[in-house]
């Protein structure tokens, strides 16, 4: 008999038909958050759990599921998982590392070039039919070649960032827990400074570490109080690592030139203050959307849940 998994939300054929040939999978829900009460009913009997990060799942959720052995997270980050319950109670835990890398290091530079060039301010602004002809002075923005790239988190994605950073000649600084070797300081150009040092300094900040206890309002209205009044700040990583409402208030004041967010503190909640700001581009958590990524991150997922279900240690173990 095959195993019993939950997964919280559809995936794409591809990924199903892969998981079909391995376990008995039971799909959560067509709509874009399962309810908690919904998704223990559903867990109570199975073995295995594929969630998307929509999908807090906490102790109250892993304790209703007395067969569970492995959540295989679609994701790469993985603060939507009590990581310490999971590993007290001996549950397996994976994430998709590696295959989202270039994707949203791709979609950073999206970002940082609309924030920059102004581009979706523009666009509205000739779909509205406002555009009478070529002006010196029409939608001024900043330039990016040759300027300072902050990077916040100098992981897969942050390395991916600063390579791209080559090609507009700009000179990288960094922050990390972990400095890099100095070949690959050297490989990536870029050198490693304190927190605040690249706040002070950077052109353009951008956020790509994960989301955990010591990150969580990492800029807070006290950091983003060090950025220069021309700057920019990018975050695509996770919400929480930024205050949403001390940002509001950075970009309302000027106190930073602009700013271009893919992830939000409370999502899909938006802060209201965000919404009628010119000085943010804001995206609904794209950062990996192609096509070949997220299926790539879909059978990551369920490879990692067949290996776990069938006793191999999954490629890509958190816990
Ligand atoms: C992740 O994988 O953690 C991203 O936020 C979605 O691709």
């Amino acid at each position: 008999m095959k195993p019993k998994v939950l997964i919280t939300h559809n995936l794409l054929p591809e990924a199903l038909s892969f998981l079909e040939e391995h376990v008995d999978f039971e799909i959560g829900t067509s709509e874009t958050y399962l309810p908690k009460t919904e998704l223990i009913a559903k867990l109570r009997d199975k073995e295995g759990l594929l969630p998307l990060l929509t999908a807090p799942i906490d102790k109250e959720i892993m304790d209703s599921a007395p067969n569970l052995k492995i959540i295989a997270n679609c994701a790469v980050g993985y603060d939507n998982i009590d990581i310490d319950y999971a590993r007290e109670k001996g549950i397996i835990v994976t994430n998709t590392p590696g295959v989202l890398t270039e994707t949203t290091a791709d979609l950073t530079w999206a970002l940082i070039l609309a924030v920059a060039r102004r581009i979706p301010e523009a666009e509205q602004f000739l779909r509205a039919r406002h555009y009478k002809g070529w002006e010196l002075d029409l939608f001024l923005g900043k330039e990016i070649t040759g300027k300072c790239l902050g990077i916040i988190g100098m992981g897969r994605i942050g390395k991916a960032v600063a390579l791209r950073a080559r090609g507009f000649d700009m000179n990288v600084v960094y922050t990390d827990t972990k400095k890099l070797s100095q070949e690959d300081q050297e490989k990536y150009r870029a050198a490693c400074v304190p927190l605040d040092e690249l706040l002070a300094t950077a052109d353009i900040v951008t956020i790509h570490t994960t989301l955990n206890p010591q990150t969580y309002h990492l800029l807070s209205r006290e950091k983003l109080g060090l950025m220069n009044k021309d700057a920019i700040l990018i975050n695509v990583a996770r919400g929480p690592i930024v205050d949403e409402k001390a940002l509001v208030e950075a970009l309302k004041t000027k106190q930073i030139w602009a700013a271009g967010l893919d992830v939000y503190e409370r999502e899909p909640e938006i802060e209201e203050g965000l919404l009628s700001l010119d000085n943010v581009v804001l995206l609904p958590h794209i950062g990996s959307a192609s096509y070949e990524t997220r299926l790539k991150m879909a059978t990551k997922a369920a490879k990692n849940l067949i290996q776990g279900l069938s006793g191999q240690r999954p490629d890509n173990l958190v816990v």
